[in-house]
C-alpha cells in the first residue's frame, strides 16, 4: 500500500523523510520519491525499487530543505518506474503532490487539461492532481487544492507543497487514511503513524472531506468549504511493531479484517448497476474479441487455483462458454488443445509464480489471448499478458492468501458479468449480480464482527490431528481453500472434498476424532448437503456447519454452527470463506506457530 510522509519545521527534512518512508516499507511498495523546498524552488528525487535506490539517487545529487513531502508507491495506474513514482509535478515544476488512493475520473480530467495546454510525463492518475492545482492556483495553495479536489471522483489522501506558496504543506483526505503529527515548532503529515512515531506521539486524524494546512508553528483543519473543523488530539501508545500490523497480532489477521475494504477496492469504478454491466478497462479486448472466444482455460496454483474453480462454474453457468481449470504446473507440460478462439486467464496474487507464468506463456505460444488477474501491478504476468484485471487488494504480506482470494472471486464475477451480458444474460439478471456485489463489503463485515465466536470454536480444535472440509457446487472450492488455509499455517492435515464424494471413500475416516466442516449456505444444493451432515453425525463425527439459515432437520445435529448472510450462489464463496480463514488463523495462533511465515513456505513461488 502507498505511504506518505511530510515535514515542515527548522530541521533539514531529507533524512527525516527517507527514514519515515523506511517505517512504511512493511506495507509493500515498488518505488519511492521525495520533494523538498530548497529555497530556490521544489527539488525532487525519485527511484524505482527499494528506498535504498532512492537514497542512492539522493546521494548522487543531494537535496535539502525544511519543507518536504515523500511517498512510497504501490502501483495502481502505470507500471512501477521512476517516472511514475511520486511526487508528481505540474508544468511549472513549482507544485509537488503525493497521493494515496485512486482517481476514477483521471482520464477525462487528463484529456481536459491536455486541451488547455498541460503536458503530462507519467502514466499515473496522480499527476492529474498536480495540473489541476496548477490550473486553479491564484497565489494561495490551499484554495487551489480545494478547487482541484472539487473536480475529482475517487479516493485520495494527499500532501502538496509549492514554491509559490512556501513554508506550508496542504493535506486532504477522502477515503485514504491521513494524519497530522504535532511537534514543537515543527509539524508532520503521514498516511500511517509508524512514519512519524519516533518524532511525536500526538496526532490528529483527518476524516473524509477534511483538509489541513501545516506550517512549522501551527496547523488548521477545515472542511472543503474552508470552515474550521475542531479536532481531537490523540496520543499514540502503541509500539512500532504493533502499528505495522495495524494493532493486530499478525499480518494475516490484519488482511482478513481488511476484506470489506479490499473487496470494495476491487469493485471500485467497475460495477455499473443501471446496465448490470461491469467496466473493465484493462482487458484490452473489444466486444467482438470477447464474443469470439469459444473456450476458456483458467490456470493458476494454490489458492488462486481454488478461485479459478469458482470462476469456471460462474463462466459456464452465466456466460455459457466452455471453461477448463488447469493446475499451471501440469498445464505447462501437457499438450493442451488451444486455438485462436481460446482465452487463457492466469490468476496470480504475486504475478510472479513461475508455473503460472510458464503456463500463460505456453498458451500464448499456441495462439490463445491471455488475461492476467493479478494483485501486484507491473509484475511479470501483468506485463506479459494481453490484458487483465488488477485486484487492487493492496499488498498481501501474510504467506497464506486471504484477501487476494476474495478479490479474485470478485474480479472473476465482474469478468463473468462482462462475458455473460454480451451473450445470454439479461439486464435484470445482470443487476441482480451487481446489487449482490454492492452488498458484499457490509456482509463480510458482519461476519468479521463475530470473529470472537469463531475464536471460541477454534479453541476446541487446537489439538486436532485431521480435518475434513466438505462442500458442493460453488462451495466445493471453498472446502479446498478452507483445508489449504488450515494445513499451511497450523500443520494439521486437512482435506477438501465434494460433499457427495464422502461416501466413495472418505467416510471411512469418520469417527469422533475427525472434525468435519460443512460449507452449506442455503443455495441450490443445500438439501443434498443436509443428508451428508446426517451421515457424518450417524458415525460419531463432530461437525462445524457454515450456513445462512435455520434448518429444522439439522436441529441438535450440529456441534458448532457459524452463520453467514445470504447472497446469490456465485458469491457464497466470498462469505463462506471468511469463517474458514478465521478458524485456520485462530487454531494456528493458539498452537503458537508463525502464522505469517509458515515453515517451508514462500509468499511467491518464483521457482519450479
Ligand atoms: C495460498 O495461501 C498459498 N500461499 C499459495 O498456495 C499461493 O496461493 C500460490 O503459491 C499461488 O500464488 P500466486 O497467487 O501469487 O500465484
Amino acid at each position: 500500500m502507498c505511504g506518505i510522509v511530510g515535514y515542515v519545521g527548522p530541521k533539514n527534512a531529507t533524512s527525516l523523510l527517507v527514514d519515515g518512508l523506511k517505517r512504511l516499507e512493511y506495507r509493500g511498495y515498488d518505488s519511492a520519491g521525495v520533494s523538498l523546498m530548497n529555497g530556490a524552488g521544489v527539488e525532487t528525487r525519485k527511484a524505482k525499487g527499494k528506498i535504498a535506490m532512492l537514497e542512492k539517487a539522493i546521494g548522487a545529487h543531494p537535496i535539502k530543505g525544511n519543507v518536504g513531502i515523500a511517498h512510497t508507491r504501490w502501483a495502481t495506474h502505470g507500471p512501477p518506474n521512476e517516472c511514475n513514482a511520486h511526487p508528481h509535478h505540474d508544468c511549472t515544476g513549482t507544485i509537488s503532490v503525493v497521493h494515496n488512493g485512486i482517481i476514477e475520473n483521471y482520464s477525462p480530467l487528463r484529456d481536459m487539461l491536455k486541451k488547455t495546454g498541460h503536458t503530462f510525463v507519467s502514466d499515473t492518475d496522480t499527476e492529474v492532481l498536480a495540473h489541476l492545482i496548477e490550473a486553479a492556483f491564484d497565489g494561495n495553495l490551499e484554495e487551489a487544492v480545494v478547487d482541484a479536489l472539487a473536480l475529482v471522483e475517487g479516493t485520495y489522501g494527499i500532501a502538496v507543497i509549492s514554491s509559490r506558496d512556501p513554508e506550508k504543506i496542504v493535506a486532504a483526505r477522502k477515503g485514504s487514511p491521513l494524519l497530522i503529527g504535532l511537534g514543537e515548532g515543527e509539524n508532520y503529515v503521514a498516511s500511517d503513524v509508524a512514519a512519524i512515531l519516533q518524532h511525536t506521539r500526538h496526532v490528529v486524524y483527518l476524516d473524509d472531506g477534511e483538509m489541513a494546512v501545516l506550517t512549522r508553528d501551527a496547523y488548521r483543519v477545515t472542511d472543503l468549504n474552508a470552515q474550521t473543523v475542531k479536532k481531537r488530539v490523540s496520543r499514540i501508545d502503541w509500539d512500532l511493531e504493533q502499528i505495522e500490523k495495524g494493532g493486530f497480532a499478525h499480518f494475516m489477521l490484519k488482511e482478513i479484517m481488511e476484506q470489506p475494504q479490499s473487496i470494495e477496492n476491487t469493485m471500485r469504478g467497475r460495477s455499473v448497476d443501471e446496465d448490470g454491466f461491469s467496466k473493465l478497462g484493462g482487458l484490452n479486448l473489444s466486444k467482438d474479441e470477447l464474443q469470439h472466444f469459444d473456450h476458456i482455460i483458467i490456470t493458476a496454483c494454490g489458492t488462486s487455483w481454488h478461485s479459478a474453480l469458482i470462476g469456471k462454474m460462474m463462466i459456464e453457468e452465466h456466460a455459457r462458454i466452455r471453461c477448463e481449470v488447469e493446475y499451471a504446473s501440469e498445464f505447462r507440460y501437457r499438450n493442451p488443445i488451444v486455438t485462436d478462439r481460446t482465452l487463457c486467464i492466469a490468476i496470480s496474487q504475486s504475478g510472479e509464480t513461475a508455473d503460472t507464468l510458464a503456463a500463460m506463456r505456453e498458451a500464448k505460444r499456441r495462439g490463445a489471448k491471455t488475461l492476467g488477474l493479478v494483485n501486484v501491478v507491473g509484475s511479470t504476468i501483468a506485463r506479459e499478458d494481453d490484458g487483465g484485471i488488477y485486484l487492487h487488494a493492496g499488498p498481501e504480506i501474510g504467506v497464506a492468501s486471504t484477501k487476494a482470494f476474495t478479490s479474485q472471486v470478485v474480479a472473476l464475477t465482474l469478468l463473468t458479468l462482462k462475458l455473460a451480458r454480451l451473450r445470454t444474460m439479461s439486464v435484470v439478471q445482470g443487476r441482480d449480480v451487481t446489487q449482490a456485489l454492492e452488498r458484499l463489503p457490509q456482509q463480510v463485515q458482519s461476519i468479521l464482527d463475530r470473529a470472537a465466536e469463531i475464536e471460541q470454536i477454534a479453541e476446541a480444535f487446537v489439538e486436532a490431528k485431521n480435518f475434513l472440509y466438505l462442500g458442493r457446487g460453488y462451495n466445493f472450492p471453498v472446502a479446498l481453500e478452507g483445508a489449504l488455509k488450515l494445513k499451511e499455517i497450523s500443520y494439521i492435515h486437512a482435506e477438501g472434498y465434494p460433499a457427495a464424494e464422502m461416501k466413495h471413500g472418505p467416510i471411512a475416516l469418520i469417527d469422533e476424532n475427525m472434525p468435519v466442516v460443512f460449507i452449506a449456505p442455503h443455495d441450490s444444493v443445500f438439501d443434498k448437503v443436509v443428508s451428508n451432515v446426517q451421515e457424518v453425525k450417524a458415525r460419531g463425527g463432530r461437525v462445524i456447519v457454515i450456513t445462512s439459515r435455520d434448518e429444522p432437520s439439522l436441529e441438535g445435529k450440529i456441534d458448532y454452527e457459524i452463520r453467514i448472510p445470504e447472497t446469490i450462489d456465485m458469491l457464497n464463496p466470498i462469505l463462506a470463506v471468511i469463517p474458514l480463514q478465521l478458524l485456520a488463523y485462530y487454531i494456528a495462533a493458539k498452537r503458537g506457530l508463525n502464522v505469517d511465515q509458515p515453515r517451508n513456505l514462500a509468499k511467491s513461488v518464483t521457482v519450479e
